[in-house]
């Protein structure tokens, strides 16, 4: 995996190598720096370990997005920690099997372990099986750096042929990209959504990690569909089985760091009105899940448009589900005339959001020559058919 030989990985985890890595390790790698320090450091070790070392180096920087501090003292491939499940969603994911009464879980298609350790760190054993050799060196490697060995089995293997005697439940996370890139197929992920399907039918408590754009026709009746964001931003969606899942099996938001947690109410889609005080831009965990009759309910508001996913009231009602703009004006959209506007009110710091408006947010704030003092934030979409303008402000709660 990314090229790897298992050789040059394991000499890292020498003395030898471990002593090369502590040289690199609290800010002495950087970037551009990278060059002269590889040529000093080939003096005193072998070139080929100066050169797994430094790549190891970039790679723990690169992971501190998803794994924070402990990414220091973690162990990566390229491809292992793109795909790798972060860690305030894998710990998410590690509490629902912990509460289903979890003792040991199969973790099929492991990784460099990013949900193997969050389910070993939340008292669960673990059955770590990936079918790359290097991958499970990683994983190894991991787990004993994070002092979890005693809980975690890291076996070499293909998850479809593996036994899964002694584990109590089951998570997969397909490899979900090829030669060509990412696959949104998932009858052609790796192992494939069938395979998910049978496991499922086998085990009873599995979890199953797919792209957020997941068909929802694709959820089987009596699972579970949940998406997950971390900052405003969708990183995935689970589908659970048995008693890992929601009894009925229903559709949830979750939105980290909180965790807040939305489930369905079989709410309808809210009514359109008129665009009122506050505007509501929906997390799109909420979106994917289609949960906006139930926020809308919650926040008492209503769409701006059947077809647009903002909603609008006149009470503001603080929510970790949406962010709330304070609307100052609805305007026609007109370049000409907005340009005016923001001439007029000194707005130098404007940032332009869309939905369902098709134009480009970065040129319209160039067409619209923001300079001044102030600041605001330009929503454009559309209603009934009609592009309109909202200038408006982050909403505050009063008081
Ligand atoms: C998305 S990654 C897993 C990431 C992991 N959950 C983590 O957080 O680090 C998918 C992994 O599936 C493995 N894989 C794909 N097909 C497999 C199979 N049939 N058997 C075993 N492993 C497989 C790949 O080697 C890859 O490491």
């Amino acid at each position: 995996m990314g090229g790897v030989e298992i050789g040059d990985f394991t000499a890292l985890l020498d003395p030898v190598g471990q002593g090369l890595l502590a040289e690199l390790s609290g800010g002495a790698y950087a970037e551009a720096a990278a060059l002269s320090l590889a040529s000093k450091l080939r003096d005193r070790y072998p070139a080929p370990l100066v050169a797994t070392a430094l790549t190891q180096a970039r790679l723990r920087a690169h992971a501190e997005a998803k794994f924070g501090s402990a990414a220091a003292t973690m162990y990566f491939t390229a491809q292992g920690l793109e795909q790798a499940t972060r860690r305030s969603v894998a710990e998410w994911r590690a509490r629902r099997y912990a509460s289903a009464g979890v003792r040991r879980v199969a973790d099929l298609c492991c990784g460099i372990g990013g949900d193997a350790l969050a389910f070993a760190a939340a008292g669960i054993d673990v059955l770590a099986v990936d079918r790359d050799p290097v991958t499970c060196a990683v994983a190894e490697a991991n787990v004993r750096a994070a002092g979890l060995a005693d809980r975690v089995e890291v076996r070499c293997a293909d998850v479809t042929k593996v036994a899964l005697d002694g584990c109590d439940a089951a998570f997969l996370d397909p490899a979900r990209r090829g030669d060509r890139g990412r696959i949104f197929d998932p009858a052609a992920y790796s192992p494939t959504w069938g395979f998910a399907l049978e496991l499922a039918g086998r085990v009873g408590e599995l979890g199953v990690k797919v792209a957020p754009g997941i068909l929802h026709e694709l959820v089987p009746d009596g699972a579970e569909a949940e998406w997950v964001s971390e900052r405003g931003e969708v990183k995935e969606a689970g589908i659970y089985f048995g008693r890992l899942a929601l009894a009925g099996g229903r559709r949830r938001a979750t939105v980290l760091p909180g965790p807040w947690t939305m489930v369905a109410r079989g709410v309808g889609d809210p009514e359109p009105g008129p665009v009122q005080r506050y505007l509501y831009e929906p997390d799109g965990a909420v979106i994917r899940a289609r949960l906006i009759g139930e926020l809308a309910q919650d926040l008492e508001a209503r769409t701006v448009d059947k077809t647009i996913a903002y909603l609008t009231g006149d009470r503001l009602v603080e929510t970790p589900f949406a962010s709330a703009y304070e609307i100052t004006d609805v305007l026609p959209f007109h370049v000409k005339r907005l340009r005016a506007v923001v001439a007029e009110r000194g707005i130098g710091v404007l940032t332009v959001k869309k939905r369902g408006a098709d134009m480009d947010p970065a040129v319209l704030r160039k067409q619209l020559r923001p300079a001044g003092p102030n600041s605001a934030v330009l929503i454009v979409t559309r209603v009934l058919g009609a592009h309109i303008a909202l200038l408006g402000q982050p909403a505050r709660p009063s008081g």
